[in-house]
């Protein structure tokens, strides 16, 4: 006998995302947590300290610090398995919260383990850069590095609470700043152009706090649009790939001396300006585009060569990833980004020499 059983399995997680300034100070936090653990940043801990004790009593009833070096070398299985040893040893259970407090590899491999610790704990996230509060702690993906490889391990782990405190962002270096600023470019450059155009010509986001706390929120705004409508990447979300088709690569290639973001704006470049050579875009959208890349790219980054082999094997990647089927997003119009399909390598090659060549015309 052959039966034929099925049964629906759709997903009803909800996001609650605040976004503010010295949120544990002005008591707009929810009510306490039984109990939680902390998994916070090293930098983030001592620099922080006050505020960190006055959000961990705000958030839970009991908890625990654990302080972890962050950066892309914490984010991996080694990395998740000395955290899980750590939540055995303590005694960790389902009901309690794991809540990750840093930047974007902290909220990664935060988020990956309390997917699979116990088959799930609770999950909350306090993003502390600019571009985990935009873009890494925004919308439920986890990720570890393997091999060298940027997120080849991952998932989809909606966390129930996202609290961007913007106070954390004024002692961020200007660097880290620039690239979180390239995560709201990107969002904004395929969604929304009145707010590209906003930051496209005025970098006062990186000096005035006020200006960068609305960024936060008009970006986690624009962002979350696009998760309502998709919050598993099967459509819309993949419009913010945008940026990522060679941004991996070219991290992987800098041995991670380029930052997320400015790996990001090198790719924005490249596939717009792919985009150009298929006809998708007029010259003036990668114009209007290069001219934001050019205000917020930082000296380093504007110094990184990429090979064609670096940019065939990149295409290939995004090839394996999608059986077959090499998609890549790139902007048929400021605010408007497009999908395009099979693009052949001396295309991109060709795009990558000309975007090279812009930054080898300015420091000639
Ligand atoms: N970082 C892209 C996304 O969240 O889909």
């Amino acid at each position: 006998m052959t039966a034929e059983l099925r049964y629906r399995t759709a997903r009803t997680d909800e996001t609650t995302i605040i976004v503010g300034r010295g949120l544990a100070a002005e008591g707009s936090l929810p009510a306490p947590f039984e109990r939680a653990v902390f998994v916070v940043d090293e930098r983030v801990a001592s620099l922080w300290a006050e505020s960190l004790g006055r959000l961990a009593s705000a958030l839970a009833h009991q908890s625990w610090m654990m302080r972890l070096e962050a950066g892309e070398t914490a984010k991996t299985p080694e990395g998740a398995a000395r955290l899980i040893a750590e939540l055995s040893a303590i005694g960790i259970a389902k009901d309690d919260w794991l809540v990750g407090v840093g930047g974007g590899t902290i909220t990664d491999l935060t988020s990956f383990v309390a997917q699979i610790f116990l088959r799930g704990t609770k999950c909350a996230l306090v993003p502390t850069t600019l571009l985990a509060q935009i873009d890494a702690a925004i919308g439920g993906k986890s990720g570890l590095n393997l091999d060298g490889g940027k997120n080849r391990i991952g998932s989809f782990y909606h966390p129930a609470w996202v609290f961007c405190d913007t106070l954390f962002l004024d002692t961020l270096p200007e660097r880290q700043l620039r690239s979180g600023v390239a995560e709201a470019l990107k969002v904004f450059a395929v969604s929304d152009g009145d707010s590209f155009n906003g930051i496209a010509r005025d970098t006062r986001v990186l000096t005035e706090s006020v200006r960068r706390d609305d960024l936060v929120d008009s970006a986690v705004r624009a962002k979350a649009i696009l998760l309502e409508q998709d919050p598993y990447e099967s459509c819309p979300r993949r419009l913010l790939n945008f940026g990522h088709t060679f941004a991996h690569s070219f991290e992987e290639e800098s041995r991670f001396t380029l930052t997320h973001g400015e790996a990001v704006l090198l790719s924005m470049l490249c596939e717009t300006r792919i985009g150009l050579l298929l006809g998708v875009c007029a010259e003036e959208v990668f114009e209007d585009l290069y001219y934001a890349v050019d205000l917020y790219l930082s000296a380093e980054a504007r110094r990184f060569r990429a090979s064609t082999d670096q940019i065939c094997k990149a295409l290939r990647h995004t090839r394996s990833l999608r059986a077959g089927r090499d998609d890549m997003i790139t902007l048929s119009a400021i605010g408007r980004g497009t999908l395009v399909s099979l693009v052949p390598p001396d295309v991109a090659v060709a795009a990558w020499d000309e975007v090279s060549a812009l930054f080898h015309r300015d420091e000639s």
